[in-house]
């Protein structure tokens, strides 16, 4: 193998262009492509930011001409040359260096490569596994180069607007306290402490908290959070946040900075103007229109409640469902009786079915009468006013379910985003944002038996509401926020608790007794009784949103070494066992 000593790297590949004609440069990289002509060969060499071509001709590379002839992909090679114009039959416009070639006066070869298991290609459809396993490989995709790079671009950004606007960027413990609420804890055993546990974060959460008791005023930190739960394409065992927290502000002072964020991000990242304010939705608001709290605005199908028209029906199931404190709720689907068959509507009740429903009543508002297996249990009365209600036209397709609200709101939110992708309603283009506040502050945990706080336990109630904390505590609204992009939640936060006797309140709710509260979070309120700013906060998932702004389907993709499915990392086989000694010195015994 050749060394670099003599030579050095003046220039890179993907940045030559017509300017260059007639200089010499010497590029490094690696071998891209490979075409043997005899007594010409062509390499693509390629490198961070980009390929160029190089040509051997037999005719002047002399003596090293069969250096080159020993070439071959992913080999790494230092070339010096030429840059000339390519022949006019040559040009290939789509890149900057496709006008261009170097002849090359000078080969070393600085690395041999086998035949790597995966193609390195853009957009290569090789199971996710391999990818993952050759991860190093993989990540010479150019795709996934620009996705880490816009990653960088991302954090930057953040990390200048923040500095700009006065906040301090400060690091907190990875090895901590476990807390309840929330995800499952992944704990770390204590050799010093036998029996003890440190938890890893699932967020900077109480740390941020104290840093303003101690008046840092505004901290940020992007951060690794770690959170043991069931993993999807959005989620990650662990995951990184820019995590906020400033003093002396309350949730429209949140709301306006992080706006003012999100579009020098947009600007920066992607090139892309936002209009600002983002809209913003109750809670309630977006269950009642979207039937969930992530919502995806691009598009309408908005869900109505018609449970008022049923009271009193002959058709059992609508009846029912609203006498048994659920309701009847309804999305006009338009055009889509003219456009979907029988069979499509029958495979929109079997998915129905498959998110929990008992069935999926419609009405087919059909050129030529009315078409629907329920009309006969309808009377002519409530036929008119769901008609009126949901604005029906020929041709429309009207879709019901009947159940609990949670019931409802589920099968009809996910059946508005299965409509819109059959309907192919969505812009990929298009980002509209929405906040989502006064999310209510518990929520009653059947398993538990208890209310458990729907954000975290340190999340201020609305003022208005703290007298419900002790008699109607699921009326409770709470000062908590998520920000949702394109119906993916990017960010959520809140207005703290920032009194020591309202935080009892909120533990008593929680079903906590003084003496659990004080031996899990004593020490934030023991930091309350020593004087404590009203503050509040927000975190992002950073890998969603640069998932968002990448354009691709899942986190793992803006991820260098994400893990799987099953929580493990098919690179380096984390999880593993470990030696006997080593379980020795933590006091750990390993069941069978
Ligand atoms: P929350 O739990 O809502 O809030 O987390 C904030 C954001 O982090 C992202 N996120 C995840 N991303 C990938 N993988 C995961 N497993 C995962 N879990 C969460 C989401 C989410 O919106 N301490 C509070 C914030 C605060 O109150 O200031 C918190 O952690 O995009
Ligand atoms: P049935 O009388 O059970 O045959 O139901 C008549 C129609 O109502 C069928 O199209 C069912 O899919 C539908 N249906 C049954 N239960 C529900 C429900 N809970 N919500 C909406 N539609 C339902």
């Amino acid at each position: 193998m050749e060394s670099l000593k003599g030579i050095k790297r003046n220039n890179m590949c993907g940045a030559l262009g017509l300017n260059n004609i007639g200089e010499q440069v010497t590029v490094m990289g690696w071998v891209s492509t490979r075409r043997d002509l005899g007594s010409l060969i062509f390499i693509d060499l390629r490198d961070i930011t980009g390929v160029v071509q190089i040509v051997f001709d037999a005719k002047e590379c002399g003596s090293f001409f069969d250096k080159a002839e020993s070439i071959r992909n992913e080999f790494v090679l230092a070339v010096t040359g030429e840059v000339v114009k390519r022949d006019q039959d040559t040009i290939n416009p789509e890149i900057k260096t496709g006008h261009i070639e170097i002849r090359a006066k000078e080969l070393r070869i600085l690395s041999k490569a086998q035949t790597p298991p995966i193609y390195i290609e853009e957009n290569s459809n090789v199971s996710e596994a391999i990818r993952l396993k050759y991860r190093y490989l993989d990540l010479r995709r150019p795709d996934m180069q620009r996705n880490l790079m816009l990653r960088h671009r991302v954090a930057k950004t953040v990390r200048d607007f923040l500095d700009d606007n006065g906040f301090m960027e400060i690091e907190t413990p990875m090895l901590t306290k476990s807390t309840p609420e929330g995800a499952r804890d992944y704990l770390v055993p204590s050799r010093m402490h036998p029996g003890k546990f440190y938890a890893l974060p699932q967020s900077p959460q109480i740390f941020k908290q104290l840093l303003m008791v101690s008046g840092m005023d505004k901290y940020f930190q992007i951060v690794k959070c770690f959170r043991d739960e069931d993993l999807r394409a959005d989620r990650q065992p662990e995951f990184t946040q820019i995590d906020i927290e400033m003093s002396f502000v309350d949730v429209d002072d949140i709301i306006d900075i992080n706006e003012k964020l999100i579009k020098v991000v947009f600007q920066k990242a992607i090139g892309v103007e936002l209009k600002t304010p983002f809209n913003r939705i109750t809670y309630k608001q977006a269950m009642d229109k979207y039937g969930t709290d992530k919502p995806d605005v691009r598009f309408g199908l908005e869900i109505q409640n018609v449970s008022d028209i049923f009271e009193q029906s002959e058709f059992k199931v609508f009846k029912g469902a609203v006498s048994g404190g659920g309701s009847v709720r309804a999305i006009n689907a338009k055009k889509c009786g003219d456009i979907f068959s029988r069979r499509e509507i029958d495979s929109l009740g079997d998915l129905a079915k498959e998110l929990g429903a008992k069935g999926l009543a419609w009405i087919n508002v059909a050129q030529d009468g009315l078409k629907s297996p329920i009309a006969k249990f309808l009377s002519q009365n409530e036929i008119q006013s769901v008609l009126d209600r949901l604005d029906a036209e020929k041709g429309d397709l009207l879709l019901f379910v009947a159940d609990k609200d949670k019931v409802v709101f589920n099968v009809l939110g996910q059946m508005r985003l299965e409509l819109a992708k059959r309907l192919n309603l969505i812009d990929d283009d298009s980002y509209e944002f929405v906040w989502v506040t006064e999310f209510p502050l518990l929520e009653f945990d059947d398993d538990q038996n208890r209310y458990v706080a729907m954000h975290h336990p340190f999340t201020s109630p609305v003022e208005e509401d703290i007298d419900l904390l002790e008699t109607d505590p699921s009326k409770v609204r709470a000062k908590a926020y998520d920000i949702v992009l394109n119906g993916i939640e990017i960010g959520g936060g809140s207005i703290r608790i920032h009194d020591t006797e309202l935080q009892q309140m909120m533990f008593k709710a929680l079903g906590f007794s003084e003496q659990k509260a004080w031996e899990r979070f004593g020490f934030l309120m023991e930091a309350f009784k020593y004087g404590t700013p009203p503050h509040g906060g927000i975190a992002y998932g950073l890998d969603r949103l640069v998932m968002l702004l990448a354009k691709v389907k899942s986190i793992r993709d803006v991820i260098a070494f994400p893990k799987v499915q099953n929580a493990s990392c098919p690179l380096t086989d984390a999880p593993s066992e470990v030696d006997q000694e080593q379980l020795n010195e933590l006091n750990i015994r390993v069941m069978d």
